[in-house]
């Protein structure tokens, strides 16, 4: 016979193996193993050879047959998975498209402002607790030696929750002092804590005032704890949330639950500005959390109540306090 099956055999195979692509493949398919082919042509020729010959040739032919095709079959698959895979990657990362822009978020600045001072604080030794914003008249008011009637209580009109019969009524807390109560009756001294949260007054708002604003309280009590461990640890905090030395005084001022009572004046730009009330913890306070049986030993601390809004308006610059809750986003967008 004029063709060499072989010869094929090797082209088939060497063409199979070289194929880039599914469209170079079917080509190969339709030459090597169509209808038209020239295995196929060969092994319609087999007719004209006599019996002993044909079959030889016929099983080497059709072995020839099935091994391309199983060369065609394995490249076929190679192809298709790579192709598939290639598709997928391209219709889902167009590597060439223009990157979208992911819009980077930033915590609040009172929420970073509330992490320095916990972290600030912590780094002192003092220990973090929380308390209710709706809270009950007793522990707003009453145990910290504001009674009924008192004039204090005018300074920090609040919001108050509607009245039940038989219920100590609540409202919502106006400073974060009410915690001195609620830790005490649960501790014993000596201790150091601080207590960050939200507070409530019912007031005409303006630059520096708002009706919902944060304070961080400090209470730390011990046998001789003085005025002077609260100059040195108000000073560190306020170095250490500045970031730079910061310099403080004491003025005389009234809070019914410190005896004697102090306000806090930090230096800025060569003026005293007023950022904390404070004093030292008052013996009716005591009373109230029944500390102090008569002797010799007696607890004394102090406590204090910082404006964070007030701290954030200095070290940010901001004029108005007002914006820190706007939720404006070209406002956020600067911390
Ligand atoms: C108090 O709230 C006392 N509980 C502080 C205290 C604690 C005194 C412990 C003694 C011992 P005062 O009302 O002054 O005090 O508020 C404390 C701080 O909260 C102020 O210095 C100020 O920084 C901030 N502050 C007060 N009112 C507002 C307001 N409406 N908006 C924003 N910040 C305010």
């Amino acid at each position: 016979m004029a063709v060499n099956i072989k010869k094929i055999e090797t082209q088939a195979l060497k063409d199979i193996e070289a194929a880039k692509n599914s469209d170079v493949l079917e080509s190969l398919r339709v030459k090597y193993l169509g209808r038209k082919s020239e295995i196929n042509a060969y092994l319609k020729a087999l007719k004209n050879l006599d019996p002993k010959e044909r079959a030889q040739a016929g099983k080497e032919a059709n072995e020839i047959k099935i091994k391309v095709k199983k060369a065609f079959d394995t490249k076929s698959k190679e192809i298709r998975e790579r192709e598939v895979s290639e598709k997928i990657i391209k219709d889902k990362i167009d590597i060439t498209a223009p990157g979208e822009k992911v819009e980077e978020g930033s915590l609040h600045p009172i929420t970073q402002a509330l992490r320095d001072v916990r972290r600030i604080f912590s780094s002192m030794g003092f220990y973090v607790v929380e308390g209710p914003e709706i809270e009950e008249e007793f522990y707003n008011f009453d145990a910290l030696n504001i009674p009924k009637e008192h004039p204090a209580r005018d300074l920090m009109d609040t919001f108050w929750v509607k009245k039940e019969e038989g219920v100590e009524p609540k409202l919502l807390r106006t400073h974060t002092s009410p915690m001195q109560i609620r830790f005490m009756e649960k501790h014993n001294p000596p201790f150091r804590i601080v207590v960050p949260g939200r507070v409530f007054r019912h007031e005409a708002t303006d630059a520096t005032h708002e009706i919902q604003f944060y304070q961080v309280e400090g209470l730390m009590i011990d046998k001789n704890i003085s005025l002077a461990h609260l100059k040195g640890i108000l000073t560190h905090f306020l170095s250490e949330f500045f970031k730079k030395d910061v310099e403080i005084k004491f003025h005389q001022s009234y809070y019914p639950f410190v005896e004697p009572g102090i306000d806090v004046l930090m230096k800025l730009k060569g003026q005293w500005m007023e950022i904390a009330g404070a004093g030292m913890v008052h013996p009716n306070v005591f009373k109230a959390v029944k500390y102090n049986p008569p002797g010799p030993d007696e607890w004394q601390g102090f406590a204090f109540g910082i404006g964070i809004d007030r701290l954030l308006m200095i070290k940010h610059n901001i004029d108005d306090m007002r914006l820190l809750y706007g939720g404006d986003l070209r406002f956020l967008k600067q911390f």
